[in-house]
């Protein structure tokens, strides 16, 4: 007997078109939809001559249905500050009715439904390490609020289908994930600076570069988010890693990596930016039994490639 078909929404971007790869490898059929507004088809050639895979373009802010599915993964979002504030309209919306679509594709179809939500839930937060318990200390009108605020009311949808119409749903926060198939201009720390130590540009540090983040490699958040995905829990759950590292630590890290003679430039820091990330995993740990297993270092090292490829047809195509 086959397996259930999964929905990917957002899957031809960085985490979802991962996502895609893990779900196919367990068996699944996959289909995606994606306006490819910061998600690229490249990311899914791959994919191509793969008969239990299929790709949609819709944008998903309009109402769609797919056909039958018995998994929603509702991934559809730009991430990064750069993206999210080129068109913040457009992220609010993806966030209420994107959301609101996708859940009603599992509501039509009885499917589970997981959705990827995010540190920024926690903004700027007051609490150190930050647990799912913590409700976050957001700017409302900031910068990053059409993203933040986006999140917290697309958490608080799929809350209210779980309770009103009994959507089977699970709530990830994600934390700070990179690897191959990042966007390379998406200003998101790493691959900002590996694009500046491939190129040879100083590295640019917002602030005086103390202000800490944690990163995590993405085979081990797809791991994190598929263990979620077939667990019951409703709440959210942080999937991250715990591992904190300045911003300037971070850089040298990847001068290491990148065996690149750039040196570090600083600027101001940007508004809203927050001073601390770290997950609290104590719930992903016992809920779960997960936790991640690539360090910086290793991660920096399996990205390498595709980073150092990326610098090159950019290089390349920019002229
Ligand atoms: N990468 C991270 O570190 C991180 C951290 C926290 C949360 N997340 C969440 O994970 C999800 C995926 O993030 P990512 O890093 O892969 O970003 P990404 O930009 O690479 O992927 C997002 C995808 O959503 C698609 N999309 C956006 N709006 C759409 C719309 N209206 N209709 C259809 N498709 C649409 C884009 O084209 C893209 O393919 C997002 O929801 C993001 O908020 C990511």
């Amino acid at each position: 007997m086959s397996k259930p078909r999964a929905l990917v929404t957002g899957g031809a971007g960085f985490l979802g078109s991962h996502l895609c790869d893990a779900l196919l490898a367990e068996g699944y059929p996959v289909v995606v939809v994606d306006n490819l507004v910061t998600g690229r088809q490249s990311n899914l050639d791959h994919l191509r001559h793969e008969a239990r895979f299929e790709f949609r373009k819709i944008d998903i802010n309009e109402p769609f249905d797919c056909g039958e599915v018995d998994y929603g993964f509702h991934f559809a979002s730009p991430a990064s500050p750069v993206d999210y504030t080129v068109d913040g309209i457009a992220t609010l919306k993806v966030g209420s009715l994107g959301t609101f679509h996708a859940l009603d594709v599992a509501l039509k179809y009885g499917a589970k439904y997981l959705v990827a939500s995010t540190s920024e839930c926690y903004g700027d937060p007051l609490e150190h390490p930050q647990k799912e318990t913590y409700w976050g200390n957001v700017n409302p009108i900031g910068p990053r609020s059409v993203y933040d605020e986006a999140k917290r009311f697309t958490e608080a949808a799929t809350m209210a289908y779980y309770l009103y119409h009994k959507v089977d749903t699970r709530i990830a926060r994600i934390f700070n994930t990179y690897g191959p198939r990042m966007q390379f201009n998406d200003g998101r720390v790493i691959p900002n600076f590996m694009k500046q130590a491939l190129r040879g540009e100083d590295l640019t540090v917002y602030g005086d570069g103390r202000q800490t983040r944690s990163f995590c490699y993405v085979s081990d958040q797809i791991d994190g988010l598929l263990r979620l995905a077939k667990s019951s829990e409703h709440l959210p759950v942080n999937i991250g890693n715990p591992t904190e590292f300045s911003i300037l630590e971070c850089a040298k890290r990847v001068l290491a990596v990148t065996g690149s003679k750039s040196q570090i430039r600083y600027e101001p820091l940007p508004q809203d930016d927050p001073k601390q990330r770290r997950p609290d995993i104590a719930k992903a740990n016992t809920l779960l039994g997960w936790e991640p297993k690539i360090d910086l270092e290793t991660g920096l090292r399996l990205s390498l490639d595709y980073f150092r490829k990326a610098a090159l047809e950019r290089k390349t195509t920019r002229a």
